[in-house]
């Protein structure tokens, strides 16, 4: 019906109104947050962030390894220097090897929720507290996600979040940036927003009104039919991430007796998302089973989605990230500046097996009936992973 309404009222929004402007004071209402910005992909919305935090040149953001790509590939957009982190077997980043990558030239840290399941968000808060270091989130999986009853996505400086297909959140293709910070915000509307956004929303006095017309000359802005379909799934996130934690209970109950998988850990406090449900692989309980083998199994066996993710991946095994500057060439600036990164990274791309192994597999969709209405928002995708494989 949203959608509907939207058709007639208007497919092209300019500034911050109709449904642009409902669906970001309700996003900013739901997460607590003075503001949020709506992008129209959540790659949109990171390389938003990344720049409004003003990361660049010389910096260096210390990332998981272990991620869907598109957290850390803008960066090479501004030139600044990802460094690669080590993940636990949850996928998400290990705070000890975070801090043994801190230098003098470390700007930020970027933590992801992977699968939904929250990182240890707060230990990671601190670290950056004491180095004085900007902690940035990645809440693509995330939705709704809490930590000792704060959402994820409210622990740093700023967030940003995808909409896209299956996400906890969608409205098919979008994104959104969470900010307190009143110049985080601007310059994100710089970013991407430009002409009549930053016009009507950059106070005058601001360093860079000046360029409220052209902004930095690229256009993010989500279209208003996604904004729609979001602004309708926003107001039932909360049931539908009630539906996935009954079934992920459900899951987690019948597969614990399960030889050969474990299932994932909550820990005291946490409410994840479940956007995916971790399985880890023990091959040594199936007497050394290649993780191909269960896998073909699993399929065999019936289960109705099957999936072994390509893009989440350890990133030092991707072309790009190996060797960033024979892709990236836009300007002989970028172009030397990615030399260096691809010579710095070198060091910085060694995982544990734990990370490396990151064969996920999407393996199982639950739905349950009652859940049936909104079955899309509902299904839950199994992951699992063979900590000693690769
Ligand atoms: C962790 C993570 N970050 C960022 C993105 C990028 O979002 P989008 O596909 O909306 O650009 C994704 C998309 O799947 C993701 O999984």
């Amino acid at each position: 019906m949203a959608v509907l309404d939207q058709l007639v009222s208007g497919i092209s929004i300019p500034d911050r109104s109709g449904i642009v402007e409902r669906l970001e004071e309700a996003l900013a209402d739901y997460y607590g947050v003075r503001h949020a910005v709506l992008t129209c992909t959540g790659t949109a919305a990171l390389h938003s962030m990344y720049a409004a935090c003003r990361l660049g040149a010389g910096d260096e953001v210390i990332v998981p390894a272990y991620t869907f790509f598109a957290t850390v590939t803008p960066l090479f957009q501004l030139g600044a220097l990802p460094v690669l982190a080590d993940c636990n077997a949850d996928g998400n980043l290990d705070v000890e090897d975070v801090a043994r990558r801190i230098t003098s030239r470390t700007a930020a840290i970027v933590v992801t929720h992977m699968w939904g399941m929250p990182a240890d968000v707060r230990a990671l808060r601190s670290l950056a507290d004491r180095h004085h270091l900007l902690l940035l989130e990645d809440g693509s999986h995330a939705h709704g996600a809490q930590v000792g009853g704060q959402k994820v996505g409210t622990f740093g400086r700023a967030a940003a979040f995808s909409l896209n297909g299956p996400k906890p959140l969608s409205a098919g293709e979008g994104g959104y940036v969470l900010t307190d910070d009143d110049d985080v915000y601007y310059r994100v509307l710089l970013h991407g927003q430009y002409n009549n956004r930053c016009r009507n929303e950059l106070p005058r006095d601001h360093p860079l009104y000046r360029y409220s017309v052209t902004g930095m000359g690229l256009k993010f802005r989500i279209h208003p039919l996604a904004a729609a379909v979001a602004f309708d799934q926003l107001g039932h996130l909360d049931e539908y991430l009630d539906g996935r934690e009954r079934i992920a209970a459900m899951m987690r109950e019948r597969l614990t007796d399960v030889p050969g998988i474990a299932v994932p850990k909550v820990a005291t406090g946490t409410k994840p998302s479940w956007y995916g449900f971790i399985l880890q692989y023990r091959r040594e309980s199936l007497s050394n089973l290649p993780i191909e083998r269960f896998y073909e199994a699993v399929k065999v066996e019936g289960c109705h989605v099957v999936d072994r993710p390509v893009s989440t991946c350890p990133l030092n095994t991707l072309p790009l990230f190996q060797d960033p500057a024979r892709y990236i060439r836009h300007t002989q600036t970028v172009y030397r500046i990615i030399r260096a990164t691809s010579r710095t990274l070198k060091p910085f791309i060694t995982t544990r097996s734990s990370c490396q192994s990151g064969i996920g597999m999407r393996m199982c969709t639950w739905s349950n009936s009652t859940f049936e209405r909104s079955a899309r928002s509902l299904t839950t995708t199994v992951s699992c992973y063979d900590p000693t494989d690769g």
